[in-house]
């Protein structure tokens, strides 16, 4: 039996258990909002080499740590690596966003295989044994990757915005969509059972773009890949717990916590935090919800937002979080406050 100190409060409630105060860690807590990101940003020629460069990604997951007393660590790295690691151009306009030479448009689609990805992307697993040899035993370590759909919208469309032309394709090129989906679930899950190995205690599978589907296409583009990754990840024998994050899934999302073999429920900000209690079996940890602007605006707000979510969460296993994302103009001294405010809950 491992100490019980040794054991993060993460896993614990990943496990079903009530802990009070809940964990908390935040979506995006290595990035802009620190200045001391920033610096270590500079020091990488573009933000792809700064994912692939172990001893930077590893310092940018410390970061954060230093300066809050937060119980897990995310792993460093981008959603799109899959499509960069498959052979799709990728890249960061500053101040924008991610780049991609679009599919849609190209006639025939070409990929490169999954053994190939995975072994260009073996930077990132060293990134997570350095990170696992360099935090504290009771920090969980968490490893991520996008659902399959969220990166087959970037792959199509080559940037974010308005997810139009993805879903008509969804609908124009049917078998081409559904073979994508198929070799994107076969890497993600290999590159997720990679991460595993090096060292990660769970991980989570950021649906960013669930919203916006139509049924039909909800359970085509979301609801199968998803739960065809959960297996094909159980099937390589990880058993670590799985946090699915649907943002915008709105009324699928009780099919999505019930149908998919995920551990834990991720709720974005726009959900109701008691609607997604109702939806989610009854015993599954959830996780999120906070809105992230009240990280910005701080004070009084902050305070009875961050109690809000306690509260409503506090009858099952809960995560805190945000719905989404910090953003970069919130301030370290909100996030202490933030941490300060959960912490002094029990
Ligand atoms: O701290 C952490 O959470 C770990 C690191 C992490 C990053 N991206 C680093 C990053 C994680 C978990 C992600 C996930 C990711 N990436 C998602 C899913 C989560 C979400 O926000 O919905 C998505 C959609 C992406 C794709 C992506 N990468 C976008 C849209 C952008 C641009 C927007 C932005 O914030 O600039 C990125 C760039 C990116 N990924 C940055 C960071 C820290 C900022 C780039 C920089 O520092 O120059």
């Amino acid at each position: 039996m491992a100490d019980p100190k040794d054991v993060s409060v993460l896993l614990r409630a990943l496990n079903g258990e009530r802990v009070d105060p809940p964990p908390i860690w935040i979506m995006r807590q290595a990035g802009r909002y620190l200045p001391e990101y920033r610096e270590l940003r500079g020091r990488a020629k573009s933000f792809l080499d700064f994912c692939y460069s172990p001893a930077l990604a590893t310092e940018a997951v410390l970061q954060p740590l230093r300066r809050f007393p937060l119980d897990a660590a995310i792993l460093f790295s981008d959603i799109l690596v899959i499509p960069d690691a498959l052979g799709q151009k990728v890249w960061f306009v500053e101040g924008e966003g991610p780049r991609l030479e679009p599919l849609i448009g190209q006639e025939r689609w070409v990929f490169g295989d999954t053994e190939k990805a995975i072994q260009r992307l073996s930077p990132v697993y060293e990134a997570m044994q350095r990170i696992r040899g360099q935090i504290a035993k009771d920090v969980a370590l968490i490893g991520f990757a996008g659902g399959p759909w969220t990166v087959a919208t970037y792959m199509l469309q080559g940037r974010g915005g308005d997810k139009d032309d993805a879903r008509r394709t969804a609908y124009l090129r049917p078998s081409e969509i559904d073979a994508l989906l198929s070799l994107l679930v076969e890497t993600t899950a290999r590159h997720v059972a990679a991460q595993v190995k090096a060292g990660a205690d769970c991980v989570q599978i950021f649906e960013s773009w669930a919203e916006g589907l139509p049924l039909a296409l909800f359970e085509r583009l979301i609801l199968k890949p998803t739960a065809a990754l959960v297996s094909r990840l159980r099937a390589l024998g990880v058993t670590a717990p799985i946090i699915g994050f649907p943002r915008g899934a709105g009324a699928h999302m009780g099919r999505y916590a019930r149908e998919t073999g995920i551990t834990a429920l991720g709720v974005d900000t726009q959900t109701p935090a008691a609607f997604a209690r109702e939806q989610a079996p009854a015993n599954m940890p959830l996780q999120g919800n906070l809105d992230p602007q009240l990280v910005v605006a701080g004070g009084e707000v902050l305070e009875q937002g961050v109690r809000h979510v306690l509260d409503v969460f506090r009858n099952g296993p809960h995560i805190f979080n945000l719905g989404h994302g910090i953003t970069p103009d919130a301030t370290p001294e909100n996030v202490s406050a933030l941490v300060r405010i959960v912490k002094g809950a029990a």
